[in-house]
């Protein structure tokens, strides 16, 4: 693809945002870059401090501390917390409590907006968050904004950490997804709500290659239309 293309899919956890973009970015060439393992990466050096992700002045101070960069490999998006590959550490329910709690706090937002506004200026890319089409990339040629029921997101969120071995049942990770739900969009700063631009996907009765199929068309159709 000659012109540089910057497609933005936001929506809330368990919508399966990382499955498709990931897919997208095979499909059209692009980069895929996953915001939310950033604030899962802050979100983890403030659980290692044993420091309380909703204090913000006790967060705020442990930034000038942190140092993160993201790497590409065969394996995908890699996450490097002051040298170290923590990109398995972060995917706990643990982070993800962590990594909302903190994602909330201004100063965290700030701190992370550089590195993703870099990624986001190279272009080919493709990013996946809360704010990507309002924040990040409010230029982005394609806005997607993934939703499926609580019930169906807290469902593959239970396969997943059970394949990992965590002991949770299906109840506790509703209760969570709706509890992170709520804190994500209600928050003052960057709530995750959708661009007045964005197109809407809802997959509760799609698979992950039927979504896909529907996100191309849109990508595809939207692109003609800019050339
Ligand atoms: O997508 P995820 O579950 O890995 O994201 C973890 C948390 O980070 C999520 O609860 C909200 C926050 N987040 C955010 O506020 N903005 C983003 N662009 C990405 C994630």
């Amino acid at each position: 693809m000659s012109q540089k293309i910057k497609v933005a899919v936001d929506g809330p956890s368990g919508s399966g945002k990382s499955t498709l973009a990931k897919k997208i970015a095979g499909e059209l060439g692009l980069v895929y870059v996953d915001t939310g393992a950033l604030y899962r990466a802050v979100g983890l050096y403030a659980a290692r401090a044993g420091v309380d992700p909703a204090v913000s002045s006790q967060v705020t101070a442990l930034l000038p501390q942190i140092q993160l960069s993201l790497g590409y490999t065969k394996e995908g998006q890699r996450v490097v917390l002051n040298g170290e590959d923590v990109s398995a550490q972060i995917r706990t329910s643990q982070a993800a409590v962590y990594a909302s709690k903190v994602s909330a706090i201004p100063a965290v937002r700030k701190f992370l907006l550089e590195i993703q506004k870099k990624m986001a200026s190279e272009g080919n890319v493709v990013m996946d968050g809360r704010d990507i089409g309002t924040v990040i990339m409010p230029d982005a040629d394609v806005k997607l904004f993934l939703e499926a029921s609580p019930a169906q997101r807290a469902h593959r969120r239970y396969l997943e950490l059970q394949a990992k071995g965590e002991r949770v049942t299906e109840e506790e990770v509703l209760d969570a997804v709706l509890q992170r739900d709520r804190a994500d969009s209600t928050r003052e700063i960057a709530p995750a709500v959708p661009a007045e631009d964005a197109i809407f996907i809802d997959n509760s009765q799609l698979d992950a290659e039927q979504t896909l199929s529907r996100a191309l068309e849109i990508i595809r159709e939207k692109l003609r239309r800019l050339r």
